[in-house]
């Protein structure tokens, strides 16, 4: 500390960029050069001193007198940091493995200041991943907690297969909590005997192969519906001969809505829909609910790294977002849950249906109504987000090389042919199509990283000392991108996910060179169903229809929003019929559309 205090002349802050075992040390002085100055954990480290007038350092007012009680004051707030520092950092400092490479945390806060001066987060973390030059980044935010970013494919496996026993539960985040109704349900509740059980039941019973296979009637209807929504929306607008304007980002998000909606609650729609087959207002608030959740769950909220300003501050905005959008997607489910509790107390049910009977007939452990609620929330959301985004991409990639939609259009005549329309039977056999959706998930994953994975216990991984309770965040957008992972990785090549012949593509990607479902213990349980969901959609839409940009447009305007990595703007794309009119299902019944 003398060392310091020697050169505490001047009555202004300078930043002091230290680096020894990657710890930041704030000290006051006037002079740049290079000092030697004890780390806080016991050891001398060379820093290097700027000047600090508009510096990154917060700056003192330079009042002209009582200038000795500020300096008494900052040399004991420097002490305190410092002490404060070396109990926080006691353990990492006896370990002989140095924490991933970082921006240098400062006390008490770590990178917090950096992170809201830097928004989108996401950009930010991949911009320092390039600036590190390394695919794994540790960065403090908060006081404590470590935010460990991946983004190479054999640190993937290490943590997620290799090591996947340790990295098995989630954080405690305020926006996960609320969605999961207090850590209920499986995607969003930490490690432990509730996820546990929960998982259980989703995998062998909702995802089980005979369920899956008496739930195809009403995926077929919503692949038929789907036809005939297009047809719809083409016949209405004279304008375009032979076509219309159909905007691919409804019909996609709401194909999955209504599809999981048959699923769980035996009907695709809380209202009557509207005349045309477009959705009803219920839906459309809906939906938008489940992309609202989606967006703010695990979104860097600042209260979850100062879990004490929670119940003060909602400093963000975050927490009133996710709460209404909560209760929109409970409004209408909820009711619905109750009622057919009531039914089965009743008597005026008797037969599982849908996925909502088999969670309410669960037995061993019976599952009590709220967890019922919350875990349907969470399904919802991963069924309906990633096969739309994927396809809403893919279309617009195609657009844009017709040579790919060729391809896919070739394929699916000679596979299926013009005379019957595809069915999920043709999934194994449709390569080229599926290579189309895996390179979607690789170039244009819905979020950039999957939820965190949160540490059990202290370990190493590739060398790096990775701390119990740290926040492995693997990045697909990362993983993804790689380029030494795949050549040219941003154009859309689907060729590069065809095996070779007799060969199937599966949208799953063990080795972890993109992440679509993930891996290990806490990997997606839903595959199967998240294939068929995406692979029959797209294969309706290109069966039945060709797609070009808009009129007055040459081509589709593929740009990421600036916020997250969804198209900025929902695709709207002008579709005509390829196949003879009879082959289109017929237009519902009006009494009866919504039914
Ligand atoms: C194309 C569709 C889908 C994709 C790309 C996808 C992707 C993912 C990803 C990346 C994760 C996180 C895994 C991790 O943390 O390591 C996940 C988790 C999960 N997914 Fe999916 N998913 C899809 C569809 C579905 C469907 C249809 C269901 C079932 C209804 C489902 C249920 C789950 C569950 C329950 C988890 C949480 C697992 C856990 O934390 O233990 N997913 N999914």
């Amino acid at each position: 500390m003398d060392h310091i205090c020697r050169h505490l002349q001047k009555k202004r802050w300078t930043k002091l960029s230290a680096v020894c075992n990657k710890k930041s040390v704030l000290v006051m002085g006037g002079g740049t050069g290079r000092w030697c100055v004890g780390d806080g954990g016991g050891q001398w480290v060379e820093v290097v001193v700027e000047d600090g007038a508009g510096g990154g350092g917060g700056v003192v007012d330079d009042d002209g007198g009582g200038g000795q009680w500020v300096v008494a004051a900052l040399v004991l707030i420097i002490i305190i940091f410092i002490f404060v520092n070396r109990f926080l950092n006691k353990k990492y400092s006896t370990n002989p493995h140095s924490l991933p490479p970082g921006p240098t945390p400062l006390p008490f806060i770590g990178c917090t200041i950096q992170m809201l001066l830097n928004k989108p987060t996401f950009r930010w973390i991949h911009k320092l991943m390039n600036e590190f030059d390394t695919p794994i980044l540790r960065i403090q935010l908060g006081s404590s907690t470590n935010i460990i970013v991946v983004s190479s494919p054999d640190l993937a496996c290490e943590f997620l297969k290799k090591q996947d026993e340790i990295f098995l539960s989630r954080p405690d985040f305020l926006s996960a909590n609320l969605t999961s109704g207090g850590y209920l349900t499986a995607i969003f509740s930490p490690f432990g005997e509730q996820w546990r059980k929960m998982r259980r039941i989703i995998t062998r019973e909702l995802l089980s192969q005979s369920i899956h296979k008496s739930l195809q009637p009403k995926r077929d209807e919503e692949a038929d519906h789907l036809l005939r929504y297009i047809c719809n929306q083409i016949d209405k607008q004279d304008a375009i001969v032979d076509g219309g304007l159909v905007n691919v980002r409804v019909l996609s998000q709401h194909f999955c809505g209504n599809i999981m909606r048959n699923i769980v609650f035996g009907k695709r729609l809380f209202g009557r829909g509207m005349e045309d087959g477009r959705p009803g207002e219920e839906e459309t608030e809906y939906v938008a609910a489940i992309f609202t959740i989606l967006k703010y769950v695990y979104a860097f909220c600042i209260t979850d790294y100062f879990p004490w300003l929670r119940e003060k501050s909602d400093f963000d905005g975050h927490e009133k977002k996710i709460r209404i959008a909560i209760e929109s997607v409970r409004k209408y489910q909820d009711p619905l849950v109750d009622e057919r509790i009531r039914m089965w107390n009743d008597g005026a049910r008797n037969e599982c249906c849908d996925w909502l009977d088999v969670l309410i007939k669960h037995q061993n452990p019976k599952l009590m109504p709220e967890e019922i609620k919350a875990q349907l929330i969470e399904l919802m959301i991963a069924a309906i987000d990633n096969p739309s985004n994927a396809v809403e991409w893919t279309i617009g990639e195609m657009i844009n090389e017709p040579m790919i939609l060729k391809r896919a259009v070739e394929e699916l005549d000679h596979v299926v042919g013009r005379q019957r329309l595809v069915e999920e039977q043709d999934i194994p056999k449709l390569n080229y199509l599926k290579a189309c959706i895996k390179e979607a998930f690789r170039l244009h994953p819905i979020s950039p990283f999957i939820p965190p994975h949160v540490s059990t216990k202290d370990t190493t991984v590739a060398g790096y000392f990775i701390p119990k309770g740290s926040h492995v965040i693997l990045s697909r957008y990362g993983l993804g991108r790689n380029p030494n992972v795949w050549a040219n990785p941003l154009r859309f090549d689907p060729d590069r996910h065809l095996c070779g012949e007799g060969k199937q593509v599966l949208l799953s990607d063990n080795s972890m060179r993109l992440i679509s479902f993930s891996t290990g213990k806490r990997g997606c349980p839903g595959i199967v169903l998240g294939t068929t969901i995406t692979t029959m959609m797209l294969a309706r839409m290109v069966q039945g229809f060709t797609w070009e940009a808009p009129c007055n447009e040459r081509f589709i305007e593929l740009v990421e929003n600036q916020d997250d990595i969804c198209l900025a703007k929902p695709l709207v794309a002008i579709a005509k019929p390829r196949l003879p009119r009879n082959m289109y299902p017929l237009q519902v019944d009006e009494k009866k559309y919504g039914v």
